[in-house]
């Protein structure tokens, strides 16, 4: 695990969004994982405006989302569908038919689980995952208890999450109780992973994510295990971390990061 710190919210998506691009300008048929989320939106802006200002094409990429609530179709305002169409898909030159997420109102939930695994299979996996992080440590919607090999599978989401997602629904009764989340195992098997968390509320628990003990009950520490999973943070979001100083000198002399810096 590597971990950056920037100054400032700004500064950490526009960091993220620089490493989506140049992966993306390295192969064009990157294989790309989405996430969503508040985070995620700076990221989405920057990413629109690089393909508006520098080109940045998006034609030959395909896209995988996390996750999707159970119970929503694709046209519903709370879908994750509908938040990934006006945040990025819209705005960019994306081929539309290689674009994918949960189908959240299957009939049959669990085949479309399976099904969504075999489409990243067929695509020759992930490439570069985007993620973010619930207060409670979820990683998608990997909840507390995810099995640290779980596939794509329905999840129960917690009181907490739905809390604190209430914020995009008309009222806390409308959050779905169920998502459809790739699992723990399905994000390890990505090529590489980058963790976007800013702002003093996510303090705590990227501190435990990044250097406490790993546990299913927080599925972010199971990116401990990841081979190629950096964690990029704001100064306000890397609060509660101890070794600072450590990953500062890492980011500062590690070649792989010079033109990032
Ligand atoms: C939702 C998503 C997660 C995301 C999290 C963080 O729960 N399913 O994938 O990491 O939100 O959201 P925010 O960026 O709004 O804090």
């Amino acid at each position: 695990m590597e971990v950056i710190i920037q100054p400032s919210e700004a500064a950490a998506a526009t960091l993220t969004a620089k490493i989506v691009a140049h992966d993306l300008r390295a192969n064009p048929r990157l294989v790309l994982g989405l996430a969503t989320g508040r985070t995620m939106e700076s990221v989405y802006r920057e990413l629109v405006r690089r393909h508006k200002e520098e080109q940045l094409d998006f034609s030959r990429c395909a896209t995988f989302n996390l996750d999707e609530y159970v119970g929503l179709p694709a046209s519903d305002p709370h879908s994750y569908h509908h938040y990934m169409r006006e945040h990025l898909f819209s705005r960019v030159n994306i081929d539309l038919l290689r674009t994918h997420l949960p189908d959240g109102a299957a009939s049959d939930l669990d085949a479309e689980c399976r099904h969504y695994e075999g489409l990243i299979q067929e695509a020759g996996g992930i490439d570069l995952q985007l993620l973010g992080i619930g207060r409670a440590g979820h990683i998608g919607f990997n909840e507390p208890l995810s099995a640290l090999r779980s596939r794509t599978r329905v999840k129960a989401l917690t009181p907490t999450t739905r809390e604190q997602n209430a914020t995009s629904f008309p009222s806390n009764s409308e959050v779905p109780r169920r998502a459809i989340t790739m699992g723990v195992g399905t994000i390890l098997d990505c090529r590489r992973c980058v963790l976007l968390a800013t702002g003093e509320g996510k303090a705590e628990i990227i501190a435990k994510a990044v250097e406490g003990p790993i546990t299913s009950m927080i599925s972010a520490t199971a990116l401990q295990l990841h081979p190629r999973c950096t964690v990029i943070v704001d100064e306000a979001g890397a609060g509660g971390l101890k070794e600072k100083d450590y990953y500062r000198w890492i980011f500062a002399n590690e070649p792989e990061w010079e033109g990032f810096r």
